[in-house]
């Protein structure tokens, strides 16, 4: 695998699945041993940030983080006059740290009030066109690929064949980003599970995300006899990033929970108690065992870049 940036990049899913799998709660330090990981962060992160980092311990690779806005601001207009805050341009910058690493991984996130930019993953990209070494997308503008792979891990650890998945918004303080439904929602099509999507009217996703999930604005009906519930809030993408008024009736809570097949509550985290969800669904949820094989699902995917 050259790079991981969205499950297009996966020659086989199914296999990387069972590769992450596979290699829970193992480690292998000689399989990257002198060779380095870099993780250059434009937005925070606890899981993302400490589960690759662990990954990548555990094949025995060293670990190098910046993060970028810290006293150390980067450019990331192409073309830019540099006269402002930045000092150093995106392209200057990871040519630099591409001749010092061996995988060069990257978190940012969409400016949600510029579509087009967000969608054409415009900063993602432009790591890509500089790095000397294959790229891991640690979540972008518009996906979440090492969330999803963990997520569809953690749906086929539980053996239930044949699931159904309902995939509900749910409210939220602020807007936030579409990347990890987006994502969930490529991943799932590769799964033998029937997915439905849920959300009131004025939240739909970009059509190329939906097209493999039972679209409803009726969230009791995608929740009947589900054995999974993957809850997550987005903002708007017709009225771009922008966060809706009303709809806090969408929290999830254990009478929306009664409906489903003793269904399995997930969410990728962080998650807002009693906004998203009740404190009595995330305590009975498998929100812990999913944010755990984050771990797993990094190390299988750094295997595979290792391998390129
Ligand atoms: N789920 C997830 O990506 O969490 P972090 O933002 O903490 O990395």
């Amino acid at each position: 695998m050259k790079q991981f940036t969205s499950v297009a990049d996966v020659p086989n899913v199914s296999n990387l699945i069972e590769d992450v799998l596979r290699i829970k709660g193992t480690q292998d330090r000689e399989f990257g041993k002198h060779k380095n990981l870099t993780m250059l962060f434009f937005n925070p992160s606890l899981r993302t940030r400490m589960s690759t980092q662990k990954a990548a311990q555990n094949l025995g690779m060293d670990v190098s983080v910046l993060d970028s806005g810290q006293g150390w601001k980067l450019e990331t207009e192409p073309g830019a006059i540099m006269n402002g805050d930045a000092q150093e341009h995106i392209c200057d910058a990871i040519k630099v740290m591409s001749s010092y690493t061996d995988v060069l991984a990257v978190r940012s996130f969409p400016t949600l009030t510029d579509k087009e930019a967000d969608y054409n993953e415009t900063l993602l990209k432009a790591v890509i066109a500089s790095s000397q070494v294959p790229v891991l997308s640690l979540e972008s503008a518009t996906r979440h690929p090492l969330q999803s792979l963990t997520d569809m891990a953690t749906i086929v650890e539980s053996g239930i064949r044949k699931p159904k998945i309902a995939v509900t918004w749910a409210p939220h303080p602020k807007c936030l980003p579409q990347a990890v439904v987006n994502s969930f929602l490529e991943w799932s099509a590769f799964l033998d599970a029937d997915v439905w999507l849920t959300h009131p009217p004025g939240y739909e996703l970009d059509a190329p995300f939906t097209q493999h999930a039972t679209v409803t604005h009726n969230q009791l009906e995608a929740l009947e006899d589900a054995d999974f519930v993957y809850c997550k809030n987005w903002s708007s993408v017709t009225h771009y990033g922008q966060r809706l008024e009303g709809y806090d009736d969408w929290m999830v809570d254990t009478m929306k929970m009664s409906r489903t097949k003793q269904g399995k509550f997930m969410h990728c985290l962080p998650v807002r108690r009693n906004v998203v969800a009740t404190d009595a669904v995330i305590d009975s949820s498998i929100v812990y065992e999913q944010a755990a094989n984050r771990v797993w699902a990094a190390q299988a995917v750094l295997q595979q870049l290792l391998k390129a």
